[in-house]
């Protein structure tokens, strides 16, 4: 589904209507391109006095990416990305300092440009005063990203007490949001909790001989996320219901992977995927991504509405992870479980109580089972698209569809890449200090914000 007032607004006369008229201008978002620079710029790197030590770290780690990496900027410069340090912050009144040295850079932060806060958990902080600083940090970036405009993001790395600035996933993570591939993540804090997982021999291609199973994947998010597992480098068994499976073809050809046929919902699905997988070595990276919408308002629900909604899922993803993790031998060494969850899951939408009841499971979910999966030196968490351009969203009223695209910060509905290059990331040897967690992906969507 395209987006035609994106194109409108961007293009020829109507984009110089739509300025005089003071529309809603939303910006072509900056998207991961292969041999394009990382950041459209260069990165300005601020901190306040307790936290110069991490900031150098980071500075340092970026300049041996080749980043032209400042210290100071001014009104006349024009940063690709800013990086603001906060992790010794003890008190809300250390926020000033660093917030209003970016102050003057802002204006002119590249289209596409990039914020991302480095700071610690409120959890972990010594006392009350220090726990406002950093849940301080996160309003500040929260409000900051609304501000934003050209396609820019603002999001935050949220480091574990004792976790060091040099660990694969505050890299890899901040690679992430630097990079094209978070281009509809926006006001996000992801927590960073341990040192856990590798950085990669190859940034561009981190799952290189990784095995990777993606359900629901014979279109729309699946198909993206199959797409680009596989130009990360895994080995890619894509799965759909037999009904799609001309579709489920395509796709498996396009990314030299092979299609199984399965509805997920069988008892003995995880049986079929492990069966399946044997032949390629270890299941490495598992992709709830199948997922039906059935909506009605609770007061006309039915039976067969509710039961198939939660059946597909949450119902399924349950009982296959439960399958796979009692497996001796079907998991790798470094596992790596992603679910899809939704925005209506955080929030509520009206008319899915089936749908939000599912996606809010698929939370709760990953949440559970991180510590078995750490156990196992893996992870598993979920991310929460917001509107996504997709056969599912073509189907809401044309009046309805157009509010919900304008309703993020960004001004617009993601791509299935959106979504997919998220789910890479998590799946990544860099992601391997993040668990349990939901990360939205939605353009910093209005809806529980
Ligand atoms: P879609 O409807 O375009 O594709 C879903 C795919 O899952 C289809 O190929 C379908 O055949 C497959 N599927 C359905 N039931 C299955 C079953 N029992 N076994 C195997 N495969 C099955 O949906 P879309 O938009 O690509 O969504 C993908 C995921 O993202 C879903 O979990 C959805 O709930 C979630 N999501 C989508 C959003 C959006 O805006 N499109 C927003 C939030 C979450």
């Amino acid at each position: 589904m395209t987006d035609r007032y994106l194109a409108l607004v961007n293009s020829g006369p109507t984009a110089v209507l739509a300025k005089k008229l003071g529309l809603p201008r939303p910006a072509v978002l900056r998207r991961h391109r292969p041999g394009a620079p990382l950041v459209p710029g260069p990165v300005l790197v601020v901190a306040d006095p307790a936290s110069v030590a991490d900031a150098d770290a980071l500075a340092s780690t970026m300049l041996d990416w080749d980043l032209d990496v400042r210290r100071h900027g001014g009104k006349e410069d024009r940063f690709g990305a800013v990086v603001v340090v906060l992790t010794g912050a003890t008190s809300p009144a250390d926020l000033g300092g660093p917030a209003l040295e970016i102050t003057p850079v802002l204006r002119g932060l590249a289209r596409g440009g990039r914020i991302v806060m480095v700071s610690r958990p409120a959890s972990d902080a010594a006392d009350a005063t220090q726990a406002a600083a950093r849940t301080g940090a996160i309003g500040m970036l929260r409000s900051l990203a609304k501000e934003l405009r050209g396609g820019a993001t603002a999001n935050g790395l949220v480091v574990s007490d004792g976790v060091g600035m040099a660990v694969p996933s505050v890299l890899g993570g901040l690679r992430f949001l630097l990079s094209g591939r978070s281009a509809y993540v926006d006001g996000q804090p992801i927590a960073v909790m341990s040192d856990g997982g590798a950085v990669p021999a190859d940034w561009e291609r981190p799952l290189e001989g990784k095995v990777a199973v993606v359900t629901g994947a014979a279109r729309g998010i699946g198909a993206a996320i199959a797409r680009t597992l596989a130009r990360d480098g895994a080995r890619v068994v894509a799965v759909d219901v037999p009904a799609a499976g001309e579709a489920l073809a395509a796709v498996a050809n396009e990314v030299h992977g092979t299609a199984l046929q399965l509805d997920v919902t069988a008892a003995d699905a995880a049986d079929r995927i492990l069966a399946h997988v044997a032949r390629f070595g270890r299941l490495d990276i598992m992709v709830h991504n199948a997922g039906i919408l059935r909506d009605k308002l609770l007061a006309n629900m039915t039976p067969d509405r509710w039961d198939s909604v939660l059946g597909v899922n949450v119902l399924a993803p349950l009982r296959i992870t439960e399958r796979l993790l009692a497996a001796d031998d079907g998991l790798g060494a470094t596992p790596r479980i992603i679910g899809v969850a939704s925005t209506s899951g955080v929030a509520g939408n009206r008319g899915q109580t089936n749908y939000g009841a599912s996606k809010a499971g698929v939370m709760g979910m990953v949440a559970a089972w991180a510590p078995a999966l750490a156990q196992r030196g893996g992870t598993i968490n979920a991310v929460a698209p917001g509107f996504i351009e997709t056969d599912m969203t073509a189907k809401i009223p044309p009046v309805n569809r157009q509010v919900a695209r304008r309703l993020s910060s960004l001004q617009q509905g993601g791509q299935p890449i959106d979504v997919a290059e998220l789910i890479a990331f998590l799946a990544s040897p860099q992601a391997g200090g993040i668990n349990g967690q939901t990360v939205r992906v939605c353009g910093q969507n209005v809806v529980g914000a």
